[in-house]
This record gives structure tokens, sequence and C-alpha cells, in this order.
């Protein structure tokens, strides 16, 4: 690819691109085989390499997590079927990491040895490498659609704890019709929807209810960390 070629890229909001891959659990359409599920794709530039083994090793052992929070991990890299087998046997049986041993990988990896599936998600970024993924995530929800793209270099693995908010915010968000301030974690104050009449401004500015006004634009609500939990894990 062209360093200055230009490249159509998914937005959020957008449908996820389709597309059938095959993977080391089989092959997948994409996205209909995960409807009604969250689902984050992400990629990462090479098997056998450092950065991507930690990576890899931290989402295995997470994976129950997310599966509480109905969301699956699909996985994809460049590089083809049998190098994601050895390195996935290779983690297994021989990486001790943190604390983590024994970590078995079982979210499904797409190998896309053509690219096909990386460009169409904007995956390669010649600037960073033109033959590797860089480590993109997309957070796509049960009806197919892009929710967050983010985006990490090939020098920095990715922070998961991070990974697993965003999803958790994505969700309560929805459910609660609410946004979510810098840092947010369950439990903590929710934004209120802003003020889009003259009068609700007012009647805010004025109320004593349960919300909290910084000003007319910028009112806060307390959200039960179990009552979120509650939704968004099905606790
Ligand atoms: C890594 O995962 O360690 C890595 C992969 C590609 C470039 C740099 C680092």
């Amino acid at each position: 690819m062209e360093e200055n070629q230009v490249v159509s890229m998914p937005r959020i909001g957008d449908p996820a691109p389709e597309f059938t891959a095959v993977t080391t659990q089989g092959n997948i359409n994409f996205p209909s085989d995960f409807k009604g599920n969250w689902v984050i794709l992400f990629s990462h530039p090479a098997d056998f390499t450092p950065v991507c083994t930690s990576e890899f090793m931290t989402f295995a052992t997470m994976e129950a997590q997310f599966t509480e929070a109905n969301c699956k991990l699909v996985g994809l890299s460049v590089d083809g079927l049998y190098s994601h087998i050895a390195w996935l046997r290779t983690i297994k049986e021989k990486i001790e990491y943190k604390g983590m041993k024994n970590v078995e990988v079982k979210f499904p990896l797409i190998e896309d040895i053509t690219m096909e599936v990386a460009k169409k998600y904007g995956m390669i970024q010649p600037g960073e490498a033109t033959t590797k993924a860089v480590r993109a995530v997309f957070y796509i929800d049960p009806k197919g659609i892009i929710r967050t793209i983010i985006y990490y270099p090939l020098s920095m693995g990715r922070n998961f704890d991070e990974l697993y908010r965003v999803l958790i915010g994505l969700q309560t968000a929805d459910a609660f019709s609410v946004a979510l301030p810098a840092d947010w974690r369950p439990g903590d104050d929710v934004i209120v929807p802003t003020a889009g009449s003259c009068g609700v401004a007012k009647e805010r500015m004025e109320s004593k209810d349960e919300m909290h006004c910084y000003d007319w634009f910028f009112c806060t609500k307390a959200l039960d960390k179990d009552k979120v939990l509650k939704t968004v894990l099905k606790k």
C-alpha cells in the first residue's frame, strides 16, 4: 500500500464491515455470527512477538470477565493459520509471564495473509508499518454497529483495564441513557443529557432533586454501582 494512498476506514456509528475468515476456532461470518453479543475485534502486528504475547496472555486471562459482560473477543493478524496455531501452543506450553501460565487462548484468531480484512478495517497504517497491522480495537454492539475505535502503535501494549472499562461504559450509557464523565467507573456519578430548552435549563438550576448541576449544561446524578453491574453483567 502506498504511504499516501487514501483508504476508507470504518467509523464510529457505521455498520461493521462484513467478511468471512478462517480462524483458530474454525470459519466465521462477521459480524452475523456474533449478532446479539458485543464483540471486540482487535488486531495485533505479528505472532511470536513479545508485546503481542503479553497482550494475548492478558486478554485470554480476562476472557471470562468479557463473557460475563456479553462480549466475545476476536483477534486478527496478517499471519497464517499455522503460525497462529504454533504461537498459541507456545504460549500455553512455555510462557510464564506476570503470574500467568498455562494460558489457553480460546477466542478465535483470524488469519489474514491477504490483508483483506485488515485493510477493510483500516488496521494497516503505512506510516507505522506496511506489512503489519497496528493494534486496533473495534467495539461492535449487538446490532453490528461500530461503537468505539481505539488505536495503539506497534511499540505499546494495550491497557486491558481500559478496554474493559470502555465495554462497561458503553453498555451503561445505553442502558441508562446517560453520558459518562472523564475516568468514570461503575459507582461514580453519571452525566444527565444536557438541557435542550431554556425551560429545562432553568428547572435544572432551581431543582433540589437528585441531580447536581455545576451549571445548566453540566448536571450529574448518582448511579449505584450494583445497579450498573446487575444490568451490564446480568448479576
Ligand atoms: C511486539 O509485539 O513485540 C511487536 C510487534 C511488532 C513490532 C514491535 C513489537
